[in-house]
């Protein structure tokens, strides 16, 4: 299938996100779409198959003009999209998940439940993922939703892909498995839309990119003719130096403890330090127990045995309110269920868990500093809205990010938990975070960072942890610490 989009315009409102933009997708590609957070990439892609309208533009389809009234007819027509905020329906089965609105049925109509199985396990096999079919998706981890909502994409024999930042939540194990997937596709004549904000992924997976800035098309480039330095630069209009700020720290006294913490069946025997001052990565497979591990100090699921303790001294944290209390703070991967009210406003979620902190002594907030918070945050992390009052869910995904970032950033905890804190972050913006999570450290606040990118982890942490299997495997110093280093303890090796 060959896609021409040309000239295409969008407004939401008075906001215009898109102003010309022009898009071509060939038989057979893989053509990496990139832009920074807010530049409009899924916003192009949800015109393509007909969830949102262009206001202007024209869509050729294999030389036609063709518009779709909506998804399900792009689907029909063979383009499958794999969303950036995962859809799974938590209470269904992940069977049901994947066969959702096009469920098999024989000439009688009777649900062909034998045959949806064998394709579901077919699939997964394919892709290499150990998920159980009967199990209810909402009990899935976010990387096995992702799987599942790309399994449910290649199912449905589409001609063309897009997959908007299908490896955020992946390990590199699962990329490549992913990116095999790709090649084979391809090799099939299926085209690709490759959105990621990864440079490492899009150097190795992509034939073309079309980078996009401020709802244009700055241009379009045959990978090998390109460079990471001329994408980024195209990408942010200026040119970045390092990606990772230089860190300096000064760790002081032990701030959290662990000690011989375990959840039965999930992680055992968990110890380790948290300084002030310092940044501790935890690195790690997908479903090595790391997530869940941070979910029980912040008091999201209970311990079996072992104890925390907050500076020196045992605590109790049975739920999320213990551990604020304690000053622990917590922005957690998934940004979509914990982290974010999508109805709520940018400035709402970012004040709200921290309103005592804008009260004076009697306890009246102080709307000017909180606005002044919210407005500082808004520009420090280049959130891109026309204003703190646009409600959460129509900001892009990597702006609902920064959101969730800024609202515990707002709390000042002691010690903070990052989850993937740059997951669908744009180079510019990572770059923020980092800074952001360096001035942390500086005024003492100790950081604990779970991270799938083990650039990230190198670049960042101070100490790295590994975890295989729900234990720790080993330490290393940043010094120390390479990528085979974390990969062969990620794997149960020595
Ligand atoms: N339904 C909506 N209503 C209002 N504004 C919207 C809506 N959807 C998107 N926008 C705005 O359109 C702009 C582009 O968003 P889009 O999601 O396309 O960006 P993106 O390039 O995919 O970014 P990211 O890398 O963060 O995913 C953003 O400023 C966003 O706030
Ligand atoms: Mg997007």
């Amino acid at each position: 299938m060959h896609i021409q989009m040309n000239d295409i315009h969008k407004a939401f409102g008075t906001n215009q996100v898109l102003s010309g933009v022009d898009f071509e997708l060939r038989e057979g590609e893989v053509h990496a779409l990139m832009g920074e957070n807010g530049a409009g990439k899924s916003t192009l892609m949800n015109i393509l198959i007909g969830l949102h309208e262009r206001n202007q533009g024209t869509i050729l389809i294999d030389g036609k003009e063709t518009y779709f009234p909506s998804p399900k007819e792009a689907e029909q027509h063979g383009i499958a999209f794999i969303h950036q905020e995962l859809n799974v329906w938590p209470d269904m089965t992940v069977l049901e998940n994947l066969f959702i609105g096009k469920e098999m049925t024989n000439a009688f109509g009777i649900l062909q439940t034998k045959e949806m199985r064998t394709l579901a396990i077919e699939q997964f096999r394919k892709l290499a993922v150990t998920i159980p079919i009967d199990q209810e998706a909402g009990q899935c981890s976010v990387g096995q939703q992702q799987m599942i909502e790309i399994a449910k994409a290649l199912m449905t024999n589409a001609k063309v892909i897009v997959m908007d930042e299908p490896t955020a939540a992946l390990t590199e194990r699962e990329i490549e498995k992913l990116f095999e997937v790709i090649h084979s596709l391809r090799k099939e004549g299926v085209s690709i839309v490759y959105i990621s904000h990864r440079m490492e992924e899009i150097f190795t997976i992509c034939d073309r990119i079309t980078v996009m800035r401020d709802g244009k098309t700055v241009d379009t480039k045959d990978i090998p003719d390109t460079s990471f330095e001329e994408v980024v630069k195209k990408m942010v209009g200026r040119e970045l130096t390092e990606r990772y700020p230089v860190r300096n720290p000064k760790p002081g006294e032990v701030v959290l403890e662990a000690k011989n913490m375990s959840r039965k069946g999930i992680f055992e025997n968990i110890s380790f330090t948290v300084r002030s001052g310092e940044i501790v990565g935890f690195s790690g497979l997908m479903g090595a127990g790391r997530t869940e591990i941070m979910r029980a100090l912040f008091g999201l699921d209970s311990l079996t045995s072992g104890e925390i303790q907050i500076r020196g001294k045992k605590v109790m944290i049975r739920r999320p309110e213990d551990a604020v209390k304690h000053g622990v703070g917590f922005i957690t991967e998934d940004r979509k269920d914990e982290g974010l009210v999508l109805d709520f406003s940018i400035k709402d979620n970012m004040v709200l868990p921290s309103l005592f902190s804008f009260s004076n002594r009697a306890g009246v907030i102080s709307s000017k500093k909180e606005q002044e918070f919210v407005d500082t945050l808004i520009k420090r992390l280049l959130i891109k809205t026309e204003s703190s009052e646009t409600a959460a869910k129509n900001l892009s995904g990597g702006n609902q990010q920064k959101v969730v970032i800024a609202k515990w950033v707002g709390i000042g905890p002691n010690v903070l938990i990052l989850d993937e804190p740059t997951r669908g972050v744009d180079v510019g913006a990572k770059r923020e975070i980092y800074e952001l999570m360096n001035e942390l450290t500086d005024r003492g606040v100790a950081i604990i960072m779970v991270s799938s990118e083990l650039p990230e982890v190198l670049g960042m942490s101070d100490r790295i942890l590994v975890v295989h299997e729900g234990h720790i495997t080993g330490e290393l110093s940043h010094e120390e610490a390479t990528q085979e280093k974390i990969m062969t303890l990620a794997t149960g090796g020595q």
